[in-house]
């Protein structure tokens, strides 16, 4: 069955290479999806070599992992292996038919990012942005095919949560959808197609529920308390762990644009903005045996 807004799958292009640009943790994680499950080249790109092979060694990693567990033959890892490889120059990307972007979540960089795509790939080559939270459309207007963009939204952590926004922008075109949508099916997604609106849909709901806890961590309850008073409503995970694990800076981004669009009903916390800029990469430390406690220099920061 047509997934609802999708557009005649016939309309649908082949991919045959896919280039990355970022070579972060959520890029890794779908670089290896793309490789493993569309079995085509997928070359990473970043702005030095170090990141370039920290992202391609991530990969090679998760390959390592899944052989260990029996998921893949040893005929797949290697193939896999041999499919994701990494440059720092994106002209690596010139016989690309589909680029996406995982870099830092601000419209001018992601902006400067695809007229830079842009002067070396093919008329026909789409663009997918990962953002979480910015617009499409705002995204669309300085290129030369605006038509070719799409919103293709990957959720923490890619190889398990099953969903992927695909966000249509005024201008993208019919074919590129439907290549979106065959794309997100060969890569086993559940994917939804919703509106150029601030946050989508996924992260305007969760940041919804997650600005409640911020706000009641602002105004001093407990983070211990603050974090697992939604434990009992089956949560996956609880939402400091998550924002750990999707990283704090993302998590404010995307506050802050919804924060934008929505104004009051989304709080800003200033208490996430302190361990951002304490470097802080979560509020919890783990101990040998399991247990979690904040770590006394992370108290101090907090007002
Ligand atoms: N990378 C790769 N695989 C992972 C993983 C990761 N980070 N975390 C878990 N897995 C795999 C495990 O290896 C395991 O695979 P296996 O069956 O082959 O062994 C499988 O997932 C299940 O793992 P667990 O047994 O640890 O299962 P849990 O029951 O603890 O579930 C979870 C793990 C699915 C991550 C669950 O905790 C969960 O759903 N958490 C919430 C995640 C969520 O809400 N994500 C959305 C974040 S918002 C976002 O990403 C949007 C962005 O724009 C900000």
């Amino acid at each position: 069955k047509r997934p609802a807004g999708a557009p005649d799958a016939k309309l649908a292009r082949p991919v045959t290479k896919v280039g990355v640009v970022g070579a972060g943790l959520m890029a890794g994680q779908f670089a290896l999806l793309f490789a493993r499950l569309l079995l085509v080249p997928v070359v990473m790109t970043d702005i030095d070599a170090a990141r370039v092979d920290k992202g391609v060694a991530y990969v090679h990693g998760e390959v390592d992992k899944l052989l260990a567990k029996g998921r893949i033959s040893p005929d797949a890892a290697n193939r896999t292996r041999a499919l994701v490889t990494g440059s720092v120059s994106k002209e690596a990307f010139a016989d690309a038919d589909f680029v996406i972007e995982a870099v830092f979540e601000e419209l001018t960089v992601k902006k400067q990012v695809f007229a830079e795509v842009e002067a070396i790939v093919s008329p026909e080559c789409i663009l997918a942005t990962n953002t979480s939270s910015l617009s499409v459309t705002a995204m669309a207007e300085d290129l030369k095919h605006p038509e070719r963009l799409v919103g293709f939204h990957f959720f923490n952590p890619v190889a398990v949560m099953p969903l992927l926004e695909i966000v249509r922008a005024p201008k993208t075109d019919d074919a590129v959808l439907a290549t979106a949508f065959a794309t997100a099916k060969s890569l086993r997604k559940t994917a939804v197609l919703v509106k150029d609106a601030a946050a989508f849909v996924v992260n305007r709901v969760l940041l919804r529920l997650m600005g409640e806890v911020f706000a009641a961590f602002d105004e001093g309850t407990d983070a211990h308390t603050a974090d697992n008073a939604l434990r009992p409503m089956g949560l996956p995970m609880t939402p400091f762990t998550l924002l750990a694990m999707v990283g704090l800076p993302v998590a404010q981004h995307v506050t802050e644009s919804m924060h934008e669009a929505f104004g009051e009903r989304i709080a800003v916390s200033a208490n996430l903005q302190a361990l951002i800029d304490a470097g802080r990469k979560g509020l919890w430390e783990t101990a040998e045996d399991g247990s979690q406690s904040v770590p006394a220099d992370t108290l101090a920061l907090l007002t």
